[in-house]
């Protein structure tokens, strides 16, 4: 098992971490905001259609889908059209396409968009939603750690905008075959996409004890971590957990219910983040953001969790430092990594207004950069 802090091997994570367990990231912590958000997804929801599930999942169970204009509702709509300023000529690539809220943005404003989303599922959808953009609108399936290998990019073009809105979206939190709501029966499954390299359930059924608590620690800020992963190890001796009810009903029998807030809300979130590598996904294009734009290319990051925050703000502050000083050196020296200017120099919050229209947005942050020209 590999740790890595996410700040300071961040060059380092883009060759080796992309077939680590996870990465450990000690000391952070994030907003417990976040934690309660998958919670706020499923009571919110509304089921209204069936489908069956997409054939990699690993149960092949219905999925309820709510109206399709429920997919998911997008954060920041002002602020992204604002800062991406995409019109005609431009080429955006929307690294998390989800239900193409975003996207269709940019579309509007007369962009070429390439969507990205390691789930097909969403990429499906995403096309039906903006067919009407013909071939101004492409998709790629795929992990986002890996924008190099797009086409385009393979091909020598780069992009006027990356938008990356991270975590995932109201769909898939809401979709019962999909795994991630602890209030809905489903497989312990939570993959984004077949790109995931494990379930929640390899997690829950075979991580040792120690990992369990280290993730539950540090993903979900879940104070109960020791007793919760006790309760866990205990219970898979006897038969492994199956379904997503097996594992909010242990958690709730191991730590009981207080206040609103589900017992299992936290594990929910970390195991999530632990089966989808997401930190490491993150730190991986952001070290390959500046191989995906042009010199005056835009950066757009939106995070939810307080972790996610951190590796965003500590790369744009290092990557934006013109000359690095230390005591003992003469004098500061130019920076090897200096690449961006910060647009915005503080992450933007949403306003009251976002916030009681979408309560998920309450623990966004977008933060914004530009790659500079460096050859001039
Ligand atoms: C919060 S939703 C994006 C919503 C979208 N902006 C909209 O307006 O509908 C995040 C989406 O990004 C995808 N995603 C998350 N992490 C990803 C990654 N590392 N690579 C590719 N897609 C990812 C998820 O599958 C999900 O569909």
């Amino acid at each position: 098992m590999l740790f890595i802090h996410p700040i300071l091997t961040l060059d380092a994570v883009h060759h080796t971490v992309a077939s680590a367990a996870f990465a450990r990231v000690p000391g952070l912590r994030h907003s417990p905001d976040e934690a309660e958000r998958s919670g706020q997804h499923a009571a919110e929801s509304k089921q209204s259609d069936v489908r069956t599930a997409p054939g990699w999942l690993s149960a092949q169970a219905p999925v309820h889908f709510q109206e399709s204009g429920d997919y998911h509702l997008p954060v920041f709509p002002a602020e992204i059209a604002e800062w991406m300023a995409a019109g005609p000529e431009k080429f955006i690539i929307d690294g998390t396409l989800g239900g193409g809220g975003h996207s269709e943005i940019f579309l509007k404003a007369g962009a070429r968009v390439l969507g990205v989303d390691r789930d097909p599922e969403a990429l499906a959808h995403a096309r039906g939603r903006l067919a009407a953009y013909g071939d101004r609108f492409s998709t790629w399936e795929g992990n986002f750690s890996r924008l190099p290998e797009i086409p385009e990019i393979q091909l020598g073009e780069r992009a006027d905008g990356l938008l990356m809105d991270l975590g995932v979206s109201s769909r898939q939190l809401d979709s019962a075959a999909r795994g991630f709501s602890f209030r809905r029966e489903g497989p312990l499954d939570m993959r984004m996409g077949p790109s995931s390299p494990r379930t929640a359930a390899e997690i829950v059924n075979r991580w040792p004890e120690a990992d369990l608590v280290r993730i539950l620690f540090e993903y979900g800020e879940e104070s109960s971590a020791r007793r919760i992963a006790g309760a866990i190890l205990r219970q898979r001796t006897v038969k492994p957990f199956e379904t997503t009810l097996d594992l909010a009903n242990c958690i709730e029998k191991a730590i009981g219910r207080h206040g609103r807030t589900h017992p299992a809300t936290k594990t929910f979130q970390a195991i999530r983040m632990a089966v989808n590598e997401e930190l490491e996904s993150l730190a991986i294009a952001l070290a390959n953001a500046s191989r995906a734009l042009k010199p005056g290319g835009r950066l757009l990051i939106i995070t939810f969790h307080s972790l996610e925050d951190r590796l965003v703000k500590r790369f744009l502050k290092h990557r934006s430092t013109r000359f690095l000083d230390e005591p003992g050196w003469p004098e500061p020296r130019p920076n090897p990594d200096y690449q961006f200017r910060l647009l915005a120099r503080k992450a933007i919050a949403p306003g009251p207004a976002e916030i009681s229209l979408n309560p998920r947005a309450r623990s966004a942050k977008l933060r914004v950069a530009q790659l500079l020209d460096l050859t001039s």
